[in-house]
């Protein structure tokens, strides 16, 4: 019926069952139901603050919607489509519970700085949550990062071995990109933390209201500046997701090394029977699919960026139902983040580090070919002459199927008669770790430098 809806007074005609179907978004809005209550309580506080309403009308708002919250913790709330979306299912509820008072609560406000309001309130506490879980998975790569800060293993570039670096050299690469991550994750926030309500539905309103008074309550930073601004941006939202996608690119690339070292072509790690599945007709596999998992996820949450863009480009100012289609591509990007994170931080401290095949390889490919070089220029050879040497030393090494080490010092010497004995030192992957031994250095002691600094950091809160 129409007079069941809260706009119902100038329709004439029911709204048709399929239309109601189709708008309502109450299917996955309910999740904002802890901040459209907390916004209304704050609302309702700041209404009684300049005198709008009593101090009795406001206890009794206040207590009704309290109630409505336990209410629906308990599950024993009944969600309506036909009241449309959390916001006016709440407020229904309200009046059934304390009667017409409760349509008082809605006065200087409206749906579009309540909306507005609520995404920014459940974002900011989802924020908050990604960025705990983007250190919790800091923390766990530091610890394998200390237990592997003198492990060899090769460093690739085109995914060529080029070079030996350490594995806990490599583990605190992806601490950096995390790093970075919380950056823009606490940046965003900073945005996120501004207050819609009082803009109405985009004009503001008639009332005293003190938006200065309700954002205190909220713990926002800010009330908006510009009303018509307030209902219709929806730029914090695309920077979530933004930050939301980089650090899914972030866990996508991990997955992907993951995926190859534990492949048993590369046989550099073991991951945890508990994080992998087996084949319904293979007996012998073993499947990364965590990693997996999380590189076909991080496809959802690029989708989740695209449709916010894609949605906000042709609004006209100022608030268009197309806006409701916001929420869900920021609870799915949300979920996904949250769950991939969390299943990282507890998989890789669990993975097993195969010390021996990191080592074999690390020697593999003359990936000390370069220490040689620069063996060369530190005896006073110029680099490009150097680089020329060691092209014609590999090629010995090539035709005659041995690798660097294996060369006797007659043949190097042929070569360049710069050449000691002492030149097998630079020739392992040992000796040439160590002798990166700067700051952002591969280095046993560079890593475990950094190690400390990265522990100082996740110790510093923000
Ligand atoms: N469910 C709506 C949304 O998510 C709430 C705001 C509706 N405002 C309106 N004028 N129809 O955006």
């Amino acid at each position: 019926m129409t007079k069941e809806k809260p706009w119902g007074g100038r329709f004439t005609e029911p709204t048709d069952a399929g239309v109601e179907a189709f708008t309502a978004s109450v299917g996955f809005d309910r999740r904002l139901y802890r901040q459209d209550i907390a916004g209304s309580i704050a609302h309702a506080r700041m209404l009684a603050h300049v005198g709008v309403l009593t101090e009795a009308e406001r206890d009794a708002i206040v207590n009704g919607l309290k109630e409505i919250e336990i209410e629906i913790e308990a599950g024993g709330f009944a969600w309506s489509a036909a009241l449309e979306d959390v916001h006016m299912n709440i407020e229904a509820r309200l009046t059934d519970r304390i009667g017409d008072l409760g349509k008082k609560l809605h006065t200087a406000r409206s749906r579009n700085d309540q909306v507005a309001t609520d995404l920014r309130l459940y974002l900011r506490e989802g924020i908050d949550a990604a960025d705990a879980a983007v250190e919790r998975l800091q923390e766990a790569i530091v610890e394998v990062a200390e237990r592997e800060a003198g492990t060899l293993m090769p460093g690739f570039t085109h995914l060529q071995i080029a070079q030996p670096v350490t594995f806990g050299h490599h583990l605190l690469a992806w601490f950096e990109m995390l790093a970075r991550d919380r950056e823009r994750l606490r940046d965003c926030r900073r945005r996120v933390n501004i207050m819609p309500l009082g803009a109405a539905a985009l004009a503001g309103t008639s009332f005293p209201i003190d938006r200065d008074y309700t954002a205190k309550l909220l713990g926002f930073d800010a009330p908006a500046e510009n009303s018509l601004d307030a209902v219709s941006d929806r730029d914090f939202a695309i920077e979530f997701v933004s930050a939301a996608a980089l650090v899914m690119l972030h866990l996508s690339r991990m997955a992907e090394e993951l995926i190859l070292w534990s492949s048993s072509q590369f046989d550099f790690i073991e991951l945890p029977d508990a994080f992998c599945t087996g084949s319904s007709i293979m007996p012998q596999k073993k499947n990364p699919d965590v990693p997996e998992l999380v590189r076909g996820k991080s496809a959802r949450v690029f989708g989740s960026l695209m449709a916010l863009l894609a949605l906000m480009k042709a609004q006209p100012l100022a608030y268009n139902k197309d806006n409701q289609e916001d929420k869900e591509p920021v609870f799915d990007t949300l979920d996904t983040l949250l769950g991939s994170l969390r299943v990282y931080a507890e998989m890789i401290p669990a993975m097993q580090v195969k010390r021996e095949n990191l080592r074999r390889a690390a020697a593999l490919g003359f990936s000390t070919a370069t220490d040689l070089a620069d063996y060369l220029v530190r005896k006073g050879i110029a680099f490009r002459d150097a680089h020329e040497i060691v092209g014609r030393v590999v090629r010995l090494a090539l035709d005659s199927g041995r690798d660097l080490p294996e060369l006797d010092l007659d043949e190097l010497q042929g070569l360049s008669a710069a050449i000691g004995p002492e030149v097998f030192d630079v020739l392992t992957p040992e000796g040439s770790v160590k002798a990166r031994n700067h700051l952002g250095g591969t280095a046993p002691a560079q890593v475990r430098a950094a190690i400390r600094r990265a522990r100082k950091r996740l110790a510093k809160k923000s």
